[in-house]
């Protein structure tokens, strides 16, 4: 197949294919949200917590209005505000540091480890002063952090730990599970997460009571009892939407299986090209693949392998092309700490592309995209 002559859609989104193929359960649990009349905080919100929970293996879950509230409520939560320092890596999506600005805390960036691009342990230590509070590692692209290191680390210094799990619902490490080893997990359901909503959405799953209290509170201005109040704020998951991921909960597993067939069958097809580098999997980590990240191996090529791949009429995207430092104003006049060199993470910004990946994609989109990509290397 010649890429230019067959030029063709692959799309990097699958939600709307996605709600094609669960039409009926979708509809009808959004009609029955709506005959209810109970839209904010009401039984559906309460079923899917419930429901959360379980499937996280945690005592509580508690929903709100999006991934970047779930974590800055749980910093809160955590009594986490000014002079605490924050530990996350500079290649994470925004809005991991800008919780942290929210709730009044000193972000501090550390690279991240070259092969998985998850957060770097030993830069973590580095990082490490009186001030440090907590580590906020994410589970990038939808692999695990390595988590049990991280919890050495926090052991050693007596840290928090909340796990960004944006990007990997339904990730494992090779001998834990998420939240196993944390103070707090934090999810976003925006559309396209693997686990995503039609709109905004995300949730805290936690063992710790506390922490689920006073999320409760936060989130519904200070509230669990009507006309009580203290301090809050409006941060709720809508019935409709706990309504929509009830439904899609049940299905996580079998689209995280097939993101990682998928995964299986871009490496494979794409193993020997010379000029791009592939994902790296920890041994026997359960990689979920939110996104499938390749690198060009020379960052001045970057641009190029984009431009051919839209040109063939495949959306491609880059996760994320601007690390947080290097972000236009940054830190806009909020607290924030670079510790050691970010080698890593800017290397990754100027090289990496992500390619469609989604449980929908069809086997001549998976092979067209393979095709693309081996003859952009070939050239
Ligand atoms: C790693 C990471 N953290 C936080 C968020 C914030 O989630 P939201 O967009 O729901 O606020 C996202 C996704 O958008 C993310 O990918």
């Amino acid at each position: 197949m010649n890429p230019s002559t067959t030029a063709r859609k692959v799309g990097f989104y699958g939600h709307v294919r996605q709600y094609h193929n669960l039409k009926s359960e979708l509809d009808a649990a959004i009609l029955e949200v709506l005959e209810s009349g109970q839209y904010v905080q009401g039984t559906t919100l309460k079923r899917f917590e419930g429901e959360l929970a379980a499937y996280a293996g945690a005592k509580y879950a508690i929903g709100v209005g999006n991934g970047t509230d779930a974590l800055w409520l749980t910093f809160m939560a955590l009594g986490l505000g000014p002079g605490d320092e924050l530990i996350t890596n500079a290649n994470t999506f925004f809005a991991t540091a800008e919780a942290m600005w929210i709730a009044g805390c000193t972000a501090v960036l550390v690279d991240c480890d070259p092969l998985t691009k998850c957060i770097d342990p030993e830069a973590v230590r580095k990082a490490i002063t009186p001030r440090t509070k907590a580590i906020v590692p994410v589970h990038l692209y939808g692999q695990c952090a390595p988590m049990r290191e991280i919890r050495k680390i926090a052991d050693e210094h007596n840290l928090f730990v909340i796990e960004d799990n944006a990007q990997a619902v339904d990730a494992r490490g090779d001998d834990f599970r998420i939240g196993e080893l944390s103070d707090a997990v934090c999810t976003s359901f925006i559309i396209q997460k693997n686990l995503g909503t039609f709109g905004d959405g995300g949730a805290i799953w936690t063992d710790r009571q506390d922490i689920n209290d006073r999320v409760r509170k936060l989130r519904n201005h200070g509230s669990i009892q009507r006309d009580v109040h203290s301090y809050g704020f409006n941060s709720r998951l809508d019935d409709l939407h706990a309504g929509v991921l009830s439904v899609k909960l049940k299905h996580i597993s079998a689209w995280s299986d097939r993101r990682i067939e998928i995964a299986n069958m871009y490496t494979a097809g794409l193993r020997d090209c010379k000029k791009i580098d592939l994902p790296y999997v920890r041994p026997d980590y359960r990689h979920v693949f939110h996104l499938y990240v390749i690198e060009t191996k020379d960052p001045a090529e970057r641009g190029n392998l984009l431009d051919y791949l839209i040109q063939n009429g495949i959306d491609a995207k880059t996760h994320y092309s601007i690390p947080i430092h290097k972000q236009e104003g940054y830190p806009w006049g909020k607290e924030a700490r670079i510790s050691g060199s970010l080698a890593n993470a800017e290397k990754n910004a100027a090289s990496c592309i992500s390619l469609p990946m989604f449980p929908e994609l069809e086997q001549e989109e998976i092979d067209y995209v393979i095709d693309v990509v081996r003859r952009w290397d070939a050239q």
